[in-house]
C-alpha cells in the first residue's frame, strides 16, 4: 500500500489510454465487501475467457477492495494467480468494505479518494476495471462509470439481493450451510421439547432464509419483508404442540422485524436499542417466546460460516458463466454493466438502472404462497 500517486493532467490521460496496444488488454480487477463463495471462481472465469482468446492480457488486481484502488495497492497477477482456484472459497485479492457515502469524503490526510482511484486507473492505463461485490460496492462501480470509467460489475453476495439478476453468486453456497445448520438442529430438536431459534444472514432481505428455511423443514420463517406479529409465532408453536410435536423450528433472517417495531420511526427505534439491548433479534424473539409461553428456547447463529468454504457446484458453474461474460463484453469493449442472469441467461443490465436498488422478497411471492399451503408460519 501507499505508492506515491503521479497525478496526471486531462490531456495525458486521454492520451495514456490512446496509446494501448490494441491487441492487448490491460484488465484491473477487484473484491469489494462482505466475501462470499465463488469470488475466485469469478475471477478465475474472466481471467481465463479472456487468456484464451487475446494475445496479450496484462491483469492488475487492487488489494483489498476499493481501499487497493485508492492506495495503488496493486499486483500484476499471472495465470498461475487463477489456476486452482476454482473450488477455493475467499478472494485471493482480498476485501474489505468502504462505504459508498464516503467514497466523496477525503480521508484522514485530506486525500481525494475518487480523484484518486482514477489517477490509479490511468496510471495503469487500464482498459476497464472489473468490480465484484455487492449493493455498496455497485454503487461506487456506478460512481466510477459516471466518473469516465470503463467499468464492469459482477453481483456477488450471499444475500442475494442484487437489483437486475435473478441470482448472485454465494447464494446457493450459504443457503446450503445455512441449510445443514437447520439441518442439525432438526435432530436435536427432536429430542427435546424446545423451540429452537435459526438466525440466518442476508442483512435487509430474506432471500437465504426464505430457501434454507424451506429445505431445512422450518416450521416459523420469520423474514424482514413480512413483519411478525408474536401472538401469531406464538400461535404456530401451540399448534404444533397441540398436534404432538413437542419441538419447533424457527428459521429468523438478521433483518427480520415485529411488526408495531417496522412502525416505529428510525428514532424510535434507536430509543428502543439503547434502553433494551439484545445482541440480535434471535435474542429479542427468544425472551418474547419465554415471556408469553414459558417455553424453553435455544438460539443458534451460524453467522459468518454462511459465507466460508468453498462454492457449491451451482455457483461454481453460475459465477464461471459470469465471468465469460463479462470477459466477452471486455474484448467487445462494452462498458458500464453488471453481468447478472435472467431466465437461465447471462445478461447485461446496464449499471445505471440498478444501481442503489434492492431485491426484496415480495409477501405475494409463489414460494411464500406455497409454503404457507404447508401450515409454514411467516408470522404474519
Ligand atoms: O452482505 C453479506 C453479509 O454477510 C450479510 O448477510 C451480513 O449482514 C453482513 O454481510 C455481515 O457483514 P460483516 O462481515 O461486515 O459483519
Amino acid at each position: 500500500m501507499g505508492q506515491d500517486l503521479v497525478f496526471f493532467g486531462h490531456e495525458d490521460l486521454v492520451q495514456a489510454v490512446k496509446e494501448r496496444v490494441s491487441d492487448m488488454k490491460r484488465v484491473g480487477l477487484l473484491t469489494s465487501g462482505g466475501d462470499c463463495q465463488a469470488l475466485n471462481a469469478t475471477m478465475r472465469g474472466v481471467v481465463k475467457a479472456l487468456g484464451n482468446n487475446i494475445e496479450e492480457l496484462e491483469v492488475y488486481g487492487f488489494m483489498n477492495g476499493y481501499k487497493g484502488l485508492i492506495y495503488g495497492d496493486y499486483r500484476l497477477l499471472t495465470p498461475k494467480d487463477f489456476s486452482g482456484i476454482l473450488t477455493q472459497g475467499g478472494t485471493i485479492i482480498g476485501s474489505s468494505r468502504q462505504p459508498f457515502k464516503l467514497m466523496r469524503v477525503p480521508d484522514e490526510k485530506g486525500l481525494d479518494k475518487v480523484e484518486a482511484m482514477k489517477q490509479n486507473y490511468y496510471k495503469l492505463r487500464l482498459d476497464c476495471l472489473v468490480i465484484l461485490g455487492g449493493n455498496g460496492t455497485q454503487k461506487t462501480a456506478n460512481l466510477l462509470r459516471e466518473e469516465g470509467l470503463n467499468i464492469i460489475h459482477l453481483p456477488k453476495t450471499i444475500d442475494n439481493d442484487i437489483y437486475g439478476t435473478d441470482m448472485t453468486f454465494g447464494f446457493y453456497s450459504a443457503v446450503n450451510i445455512a441449510t445443514d445448520a437447520i439441518d442439525c438442529i432438526h435432530t436435536t430438536a427432536a429430542s427435546h421439547n424446545r423451540v429452537f431459534i435459526v438466525e440466518i444472514m442476508g442483512h435487509k432481505v430474506g432471500w437465504l432464509t426464505l430457501y434454507s428455511g424451506i429445505a431445512g423443514g422450518a416450521d416459523i420463517i420469520l423474514i424482514p419483508e413480512i413483519p411478525y406479529h408474536i401472538d401469531k409465532v406464538i400461535e404456530a408453536i401451540d399448534k404444533r404442540t397441540k398436534a404432538g410435536k413437542g419441538f419447533t423450528v424457527i428459521a429468523v433472517a438478521e433483518g427480520a422485524i415485529s411488526a408495531p417495531d417496522s412502525k416505529k420511526s428510525k428514532k424510535e427505534l434507536k430509543k428502543k436499542m439503547e434502553t433494551k439491548k439484545y445482541p440480535s433479534v434471535a435474542y429479542e424473539l427468544a425472551e418474547e417466546i419465554l415471556e408469553r409461553s414459558g417455553t424453553e428456547v435455544r438460539i443458534t447463529v451460524p453467522g459468518h460460516t454462511q459465507r466460508g468454504g468453498s462454492p457449491c457446484p451451482y455457483d461454481r458453474a453460475l459465477s464461471t458463466r459470469l465471468g465469460a461474460a463479462a470477459a466477452k463484453l471486455i474484448l467487445d469493449e462494452q462498458y458500464g454493466y453488471m453481468v447478472g442472469i435472467v431466465n437461465n441467461k447471462t445478461q447485461k443490465v446496464p449499471l445505471k438502472d440498478v444501481a442503489g436498488k434492492l431485491k426484496t422478497v415480495s409477501p405475494d411471492d409463489q414460494f411464500i404462497k406455497e409454503a404457507k399451503l404447508l401450515g409454514i408460519s411467516f408470522g404474519d
